[in-house]
C-alpha cells in the first residue's frame, strides 16, 4: 500500500499530457495534485504585468516577497490559479504564458521561491507533483518517480486540441516550433533542468490513452511499494 502521506512525481516535457495523467492519477490515489507549471506561469505574468527586468535582482525580489499565489483543485478543469487575489487561470494558460514561464523559471530566484512553496505545499504529503524537476530536485525523496514523454508531433497535436477546447485556434507547426523552444531551454538551463531523475519510471504516452497510461503508472506504484 502507498503511504497516503508519500509524494509521487510526474516530470516531462510539454505537452506530454502530464496534467492530465496527474490529475486523474491523483484523483485514483485520493492524493493532491500539484501544478507546479501553473506556478512558474503565475509568477510570469505577475513579472509581465509589472514590465520587471529580470537583471533587476533587488525589484525582483521585492517583487516575488510580495506575490501570493493560490492553487485550487477545480474539478476536471485545471486548477484554480489566484494571483493576489485575482483568478488568473486562464490568462495563464497561452502558449505566449508557456513562453514567459520557461524564461523567468530559469532565474535562480524564482526557482529559489518556487521550490520553497512547493516543499512546503509537500510536507502534508499526499501528492502527485507535476513539472520539470519534482523528482530531481524539489522532491528527490519522492516514492514514486515517472518522467511522462511522447514525440514531438504528438504531444503538438494534443497541445493543439487542447488550445482549441479553449477556444483558441493555433496552427501546428507553430505549437511544434514552441514547444520545441521550450523544452530546449528547459532541457539546457543550467538550475533544475527538465530531465529523467536516475530513478525514474518513463513512460511513453505516444500511442496510450490517459486511462491505460494511470493503470500502467498504479501497477508501477503497486511493485515498487508493496
Ligand atoms: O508545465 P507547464 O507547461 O505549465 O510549464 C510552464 C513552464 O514552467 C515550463 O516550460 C518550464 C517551467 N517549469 C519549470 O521550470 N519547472 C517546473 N517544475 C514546472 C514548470
Amino acid at each position: 500500500m502507498l503511504d497516503p502521506k508519500a509524494i509521487v512525481t510526474i516530470d516531462g516535457p510539454s505537452g506530454a499530457g502530464k496534467s492530465t495523467i496527474s490529475r486523474g492519477l491523483a484523483a485514483k490515489l485520493n492524493f493532491t495534485y500539484l501544478d507546479t507549471g501553473a506556478m512558474y506561469r503565475a509568477v510570469g505574468l505577475a513579472l509581465e504585468k509589472q514590465g520587471l527586468d529580470l537583471a533587476d535582482t533587488t525589484a525582483l525580489e521585492k517583487c516575488l516577497d510580495t506575490i501570493e499565489l493560490s492553487l485550487l483543485p477545480n474539478g476536471d478543469d485545471d486548477v484554480l490559479v489566484r494571483l493576489n487575489g485575482e483568478d488568473v487561470s486562464q490568462a495563464i494558460r497561452t502558449p505566449e504564458m508557456g513562453l514567459v514561464a520557461s524564461r523567468v523559471s530559469a532565474h535562480p530566484l524564482v526557482r529559489e521561491k518556487l521550490t520553497a512553496l512547493q516543499r512546503q505545499i509537500g510536507e502534508r504529503g499526499g501528492i502527485v507533483a507535476e513539472g520539470r524537476d519534482m523528482g530531481t530536485v524539489v522532491f528527490p525523496k519522492a516514492a514514486c518517480k515517472f518522467f511522462l514523454t511522447a514525440s514531438g508531433e504528438e504531444r503538438a497535436r494534443r497541445r493543439q486540441a487542447q488550445l482549441a477546447e479553449k477556444g483558441q485556434t493555433v496552427g501546428l507547426q507553430e505549437i511544434l516550433d514552441q514547444i520545441s523552444k521550450r523544452d530546449y531551454d528547459d532541457s539546457r538551463r543550467q538550475l533544475a533542468p527538465l530531465k529523467p531523475a536516475v530513478d525514474a519510471i518513463i513512460v511513453d504516452s505516444s500511442s496510450m490513452g490517459p486511462e491505460a497510461i494511470i493503470d500502467c503508472m498504479l501497477a508501477s506504484i503497486a511493485k515498487a511499494v508493496c
